[in-house]
């Protein structure tokens, strides 16, 4: 099986050499646990690479992603005028479910990347709005079903992402430390052919990095102990 790497120092050694080719991955943590710059590390180690990368935010403006990175010394508009990255916004607010899951699948169409970034699927799940069909018009749901249709439209999106056989893909979700679940929709975990949990346990001033799950991979388990440094997170034991 073909292997994508990470983009984290030592984690690729930890998951038999990376991401299953074609995988999606969830990435799962608290505010602040590192989320998105795990993801937008996975996207510079393969524009290096010669890897095609495509990042789409449901909560940060492009301006933003671009500066947070600029920290790192990733420079993205560089990436982008050589054709390598692309780095979307998508607001969701008071958009529907159904038209937005569109709209990511003709982006991922259009510039058919190899490694790909959805930021994050908490944020699509609470601002989309969803229309249903009923006798006499449409109608707005925002309630305990619209919890269902929300699960539902996640597994789908999931579904079709991996249909993409050549696309590797990691979905950020965030979620309270101690939460018995690795994403706020409590079913991508599931849906996901991989999960990796990135913690702070703050008492101690310690990050921690969790492989919960890789499909078709022999991977430890047992937390690692990670830092954000100047070149991003870092695996330290
Ligand atoms: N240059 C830096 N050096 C060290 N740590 C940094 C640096 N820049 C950011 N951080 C740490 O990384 C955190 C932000 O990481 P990131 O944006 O990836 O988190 P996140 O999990 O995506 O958060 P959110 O849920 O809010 O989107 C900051 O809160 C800070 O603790
Ligand atoms: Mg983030």
């Amino acid at each position: 099986m073909k292997r994508i790497t990470t983009g984290i120092p030592r984690l690729d050694k930890l998951v038999e050499g990376g991401y299953p080719e074609g995988a999606v991955v969830l990435v799962s943590g608290s505010p602040g646990a590192g989320k998105t710059i795990y993801a937008m590390q996975f996207l510079i180690d393969g524009a290096r690479k010669g890897d095609k990368g495509l990042y789409i935010s449901f909560e940060e403006s492009v301006k933003n992603v671009k500066m947070q990175a600029d920290e790192f010394g990733w420079n993205l508009d560089a990436l982008e005028r050589k054709n390598q990255l692309r780095v979307v916004s998508l607001m969701v607010a008071h958009s529907n479910i159904t038209k937005v899951l569109d709209e990511i699948e003709s982006l991922v169409r259009k510039f058919m990347p190899k490694r790909l970034v959805l930021d994050s699927l908490s944020t699509l799940g609470v601002f989309t709005e969803i229309e249903t069909q009923v006798d006499h018009g449409k109608e707005l749901l925002s309630n305990v079903f619209g919890e269902a249709i929300i699960r539902k439209a996640i597994i789908t999106l999931v579904e079709r992402l991996r249909a993409f056989d050549t696309i590797t893909t990691i979905v950020t979700s965030e979620l309270q430390e101690g939460s018995p679940w690795y994403s706020r929709d409590t079913v991508s975990e599931f849906a996901c052919d991989g999960v990796v949990k990135l913690s702070k346990i703050d008492a101690a001033g310690k990050r921690l990095l969790t492989v919960v799950k890789m499909r078709a991979t022999k991977h430890q388990f047992l937390p690692k102990t990670i830092e954000i440094g100047d070149k991003g997170i870092v695996i330290l034991e």
